[in-house]
């Protein structure tokens, strides 16, 4: 059993960010995403591991990845010239796949549940696809799938106008060798991609097993800034270790489950948990509140958020207001005048959004 992590695209849903990063590498508690799913797969016991990868991200992933050695794997980069489907990605990754059966991956995608129970089922089953579904209130913007009462799959359908049901297909996938034979003989959709949904329909078709399972536990989408946000959420509540580093002076207050790490001075601020600070940062008559991950060598003076991830070396400088809510990339700084400010100076980056709510 391989493993095939998709890692290249085009990340149009969380530009600016991906302008001059690759969306995969954006931190969750400090980690990037990319790395969950890394750790989930190695941790069901398959270390052979394919990761598609662009040319414009492909050297940032590969150099702060590596061959696989920190996770116990083995890490063969594929590289896909243009973002032209889930489908084109496997399609190019057959000499990595070989025959062998394998997971599909899609490295913006982070799910709760163990995948050893589905690796199990697929085996046992010896099913050509096994694909996990969830529930979601707005099946329009998701592949949608109908089954039977057993969860066999009966037809698939990419954001249908009319869904047959509100099961989304959920970005992880279980492959017999029989979907590139199903592949090859599929066209470009409507919007110029080879479709995954239409590969496995074309499965489906041809009397190939297609089942499905039913996630019981919460499943996230981090192309989207609301889903990041909520992922970190969710790791910071469930998998952050209280550890505290750095110097923190004695007019600071540490709250709650809080991480601080080396090099990291906290002045006069109060941090209340589930918060992680990375290394090397400067926090001074500031307060940072539940659920914000702060990325190595931030800088918050005079600052009081929540609810936030700031990427490395972010600073937000005499903001008297909460901020919330809020994806803060790399270097990017926020500063207001300590008086009412009298007008507003910006330098915003191509699609930026500034909300003064
Ligand atoms: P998507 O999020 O569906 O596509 P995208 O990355 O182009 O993003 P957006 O919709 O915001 O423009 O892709 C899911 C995952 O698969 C993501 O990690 C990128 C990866 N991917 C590839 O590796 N190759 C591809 O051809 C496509 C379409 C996606």
């Amino acid at each position: 059993m391989k493993a095939l992590i998709l890692s290249g695209g085009k990340g149009t849903r969380l530009r600016p960010l991906t302008y001059t990063g690759a969306k995969q590498l954006v931190p969750v508690a400090n980690k990037p995403i990319l790395w969950y799913g890394i750790e989930s797969i190695v941790a069901a016991g398959i270390t052979d591991i394919g990761i598609i990868i662009s040319p414009e991200t492909g050297e940032e992933i590969q150099q702060l990845t590596g061959n696989g050695d920190r996770f116990g794997a083995k890490i063969t980069y594929i590289l896909q010239d243009q973002p032209l489907g889930l489908a084109h990605a496997v399609k190019i990754a057959q000499p990595f796949l070989e025959d062998s059966p394998f997971i599909m991956y899609l490295g913006d995608n982070l799910i709760q549940d163990n995948l050893s129970p589905f690796l199990t089922k697929f085996k046992q089953q010896h099913l050509d696809a096994l694909i996990l579904l969830r529930t979601v209130s707005n099946p329009t913007a998701f592949g949608v799938a109908k089954v039977d009462e057993k969860g066999r799959v009966l037809q698939l359908l990419e954001k249908p106008k009319h869904p047959p049901s509100n099961l989304a297909l959920v970005g992880v996938y279980f492959f017999s060798n029989s979907i590139h034979k199903a592949i090859a003989s599929i066209q470009p959709s409507a919007r110029g991609e080879l479709e995954i949904t239409d590969a496995i329909q074309e499965l489906i078709d041809s009397q190939k097993t297609v089942e499905s399972v039913q996630l019981q536990g919460w499943w996230l989408d981090t192309g989207k800034k609301d889903d990041l946000l909520e992922a970190n959420r969710i790791i910071l509540d469930t998998n952050l270790q209280i550890s505290v580093g750095g110097e923190i002076d004695e007019k600071s207050q540490i709250i709650g489950r809080v991480n601080v790490n080396k090099g990291s001075k906290i002045i006069n601020s109060t941090v209340r948990g589930p918060v992680i600070i990375g290394e090397n940062c400067h926090i001074e008559n500031s307060f940072i509140g539940p659920y914000t991950s702060v990325g190595d060598g931030v800088t918050l003076i005079d600052a009081d958020i929540e609810h936030s991830v700031l990427l490395k070396d972010a600073k937000i400088l005499e903001i008297h207001q909460r901020i919330v809510d809020s994806l803060i990339g790399r270097r990017a700084k926020v500063e207001i005048a300590p008086q009412r400010p009298k007008a507003l100076r910006f330098m915003v980056g191509d699609d930026s959004q500034i909300e003064l709510v």
